[in-house]
């Protein structure tokens, strides 16, 4: 290890067993944790190759399990999200792409964060689960195109371990080790094909459109090299996506676009990403195809009846889907007036997504609950022009002081007495 240490400080290419040596190693407790934070501030300063990358993403893919989808029929898209605030767009997506006959077989979590995962958030429609036996999962994507099952356990073990290191020796920035690191977990999940949604903005992970780009970059060359077909979205975080924020609230939001009736950003967002699924999976030979077949599946009403089917066919109330009453309410409504006219200039997401887990949306820690009714909903975007007390957000809350929250929406969002233009959604689409 000494010698592997000293091979990337200097500058050099590690082969790929050299490369399953650090990586085993690490994973089974025979390298200790100071030789691998060395190696990984080496990788810092010295960057990896194309080829290190792909041979670190698949010695991490090698660590823990790898599903098998081979028994579900078809190319197995999946998407990954870089992680927004309030994005919605994986409970659009799955039923809509699965409606165009894309299979959707999903491995999803529930973690830490602004608000819950996927997984909590489908959890607002009463009795809906994702206990289910694998064997069960592919039948369910096999008969319906879609399903969802929680996360295995020990998927990329390599990479857990690695990330709590990298979290606490200032290595966690790095462009090789993030695009490894979030490509192994898409791999080791048994996708063929990936689609990623780069988020760039104040309130994403990659702050700057350049920085973005070569994190996209990275990842597209990643998936292509070791024969996943990959391509990225950078897409606009500048703000939240779409007006909700919160669980239940975006469960009806997702339902809303899936009517056609969505925020026009989310909308054109699961437009874009749909369509290269669609594409991916060889269900249209052109990307305006398969757009068109989406926008067809959204007004005809069969990606709305697929959503109702995937959420019954586990368990849940699929009445929700006309009677989106029927998800948890929150006691209060409690307005934000604006303190003075302008025009939005900025939706700070982070900060935003702070407040909603203060009211009970997300967990602080892995032992907090969720409170699902709970949230906001953003009344006015970048570029609205705002009237002194009108609303600027609705915020859903069980609890009458929230003075703590309206302050830090008040700080997230920032006015301007110039007019302001809304951000451009689709920065750039990187393929191969
Ligand atoms: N998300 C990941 O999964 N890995 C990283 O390294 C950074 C963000
Ligand atoms: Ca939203």
């Amino acid at each position: 290890m000494v010698d592997l240490i000293q091979k990337k400080r200097d500058g050099e290419q590690l082969t790929t067993e050299e490369i399953q040596f650090i990586v085993e190693g690490y994973t089974n407790g025979t390298i200790p944790d100071y030789q691998v934070s060395a190696w990984l501030m080496a990788v810092y300063f010295q960057n990896m190759t194309e080829k290190e990358r792909a041979d670190l993403t698949m010695a991490m893919v090698a660590s823990g399990d790898q599903i098998d989808l081979r028994a579900i029929e078809g190319v197995k898209v999946d998407k990954h999200s870089t992680g927004g605030v309030g994005d919605t767009t994986t409970l659009v997506l799955g039923p809509l792409v699965a409606a165009a006959g894309v299979p959707v077989a999903k491995m999803s979590g529930r973690g830490l964060g602004h608000t819950g995962g996927t997984i909590d958030k489908l959890e607002a429609i009463e009795g809906f689960h994702v206990e289910i036996t694998n064997e069960q999962f592919i039948e369910l994507v096999n008969k319906n195109k879609i399903a969802i099952i929680g996360q295995s356990g020990n998927l990329t073990p390599a990479d857990k371990k690695l990330y709590s290191l990298r979290d606490v020796t200032a290595t966690v920035n790095s462009i090789p080790l993030i695009a490894s690191s979030i490509m192994s977990k898409k791999i080791a999940a048994g996708a063929d094909a990936i689609v990623l949604d780069v988020k760039t903005g104040a309130g994403a992970f990659m702050k700057t459109l350049e920085d973005s780009r070569e994190l996209a970059k990275a990842m597209v060359n990643i998936g292509n090299n070791v024969g996943r077909k990959t391509m990225a979205v950078i897409s606009d975080m500048s703000q939240p996506l779409g007006f909700a924020i919160g669980n239940a609230l975006e469960v009806k939001e997702a339902i809303d676009t899936l009517k056609g009736e969505g925020p026009e950003d989310l909308t054109e967002l699961c437009l874009v990403l749909g369509s290269h699924m669609v594409y991916a999976a060889g269900k249209a030979d052109t990307l305006e195809e398969a757009r068109q077949t989406l926008l067809k599946l959204i007004n005809n009403g069969e990606a709305l009846a697929k959503f109702k089917l995937f959420i019954e066919a586990q368990g849940g109330d699929g009445s929700v889907v006309d009677h989106p009453e029927r998800l948890p309410q929150a006691k209060y409504q409690i307005e934000l007036p604006a303190k003075n006219d302008g025009w939005v200039a900025e939706i700070i997401a982070d900060h935003v997504g702070t407040a909603a887990m203060w009211l009970g949306a997300g967990r602080a820690t892995k032992e907090s609950e969720i409170d699902l009714a709970v949230g906001m909903m953003l009344n006015k975007k970048i570029g609205a022009s705002v009237k002194a007390g009108e609303s600027l957000a609705t915020i859903y809350s069980n609890d009458k002081e929230i003075e703590h929250v309206k302050e830090e929406l008040y700080r997230s969002i920032i006015l301007s007495e110039e007019k302001v233009e809304s951000p451009r959604l689709i920065h750039e689409e990187i393929t191969d």
